[in-house]
């Protein structure tokens, strides 16, 4: 049994409950929130076993939250991004956003571009963070693209027209709730799912290591038997 976690996916759920349980905004723990995101992402970068890490930072349906948190959301994803350009260099990760960006201002779309650019060379871990994205949204603009074309509809064909066309191996959501919410669809077909009640400000690599190493031990038989 050889099972590498090739492509980890991680909803990242509990930010909120972390910073109110402690008497905080909520905004406070989309913030630390982040600086778990920098270390998850450095710590898959120094693994050669990972190759693609994509993390759920704001899915199509969270512009039903209050305006303030939305808000909020945007300012740190531009900070992040702007602040985290040299550990991407350093660690030689390559930014790819999925999600309809469209959806951003002009600003926002603008810094994503430039980070994306400016690490299309890096040639180590893949993350993606997913923006405005939800897994129905992705196969539906999937299909509009395929509909201009006249050719046969085929399992890759479709994933090819996929804002992502690498299948997740691990999908580990934190924050105790054992949901997808519209995360990675058609990716997670045969997805190894691990749930964790912990909530993602306090979500380290240790306990991504320990899911890991129970991920290894898992016979994956993708509708086979064995
Ligand atoms: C879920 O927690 C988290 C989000 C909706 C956003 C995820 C964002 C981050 C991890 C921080 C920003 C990311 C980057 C890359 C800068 P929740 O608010 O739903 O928590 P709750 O379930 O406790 O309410």
């Amino acid at each position: 049994m050889n099972n590498n976690p090739s492509h980890i996916a991680i909803i990242m759920d509990g930010n909120g409950r972390w910073a109110e349980i402690q008497g905080n905004n909520r905004t406070y723990g989309h913030e630390k929130g982040s600086e778990v995101v920098r270390s998850i992402t450095t710590y898959c970068a120094k693994n050669p076993e990972i190759n693609r890490l994509t993390l759920y930072a704001f899915s199509t349906e969270n512009w039903k939250r209050p305006k303030l948190e939305v808000e909020f959301l945007m300012k740190l994803l531009q900070k992040y991004l702007k602040k985290e350009l040299p550990t991407y260099l350093k660690g030689n990760i390559r930014f790819q956003p999925i999600g309809d960006l469209s959806g951003f201002s002009a600003s926002l779309q603008k810094t994503i571009v430039e980070v994306q650019e400016a690490t299309r060379h890096c040639t180590g871990l893949t993350q993606s963070l997913a923006l405005n994205y939800g897994g129905r949204d992705e196969i539906i603009r999937a299909a509009v693209t395929l509909q201009a074309s006249n050719t046969p509809i085929s399992h890759d064909l479709i994933t090819s027209a996929l804002d992502c066309d690498c299948d997740v191996d691990l999908l580990i959501r934190t924050g105790g709730d054992h949901r997808l919410s519209n995360f990675m669809l058609w990716q997670s077909a045969y997805a190894e799912l691990f749930f964790t009640d912990t909530l993602w400000p306090q979500f380290t690599t240790e306990e991504l290591e320990k899911i890991i190493h129970k991920f290894k031990q898992v016979e994956r038989r993708f509708g086979g038997l064995h």
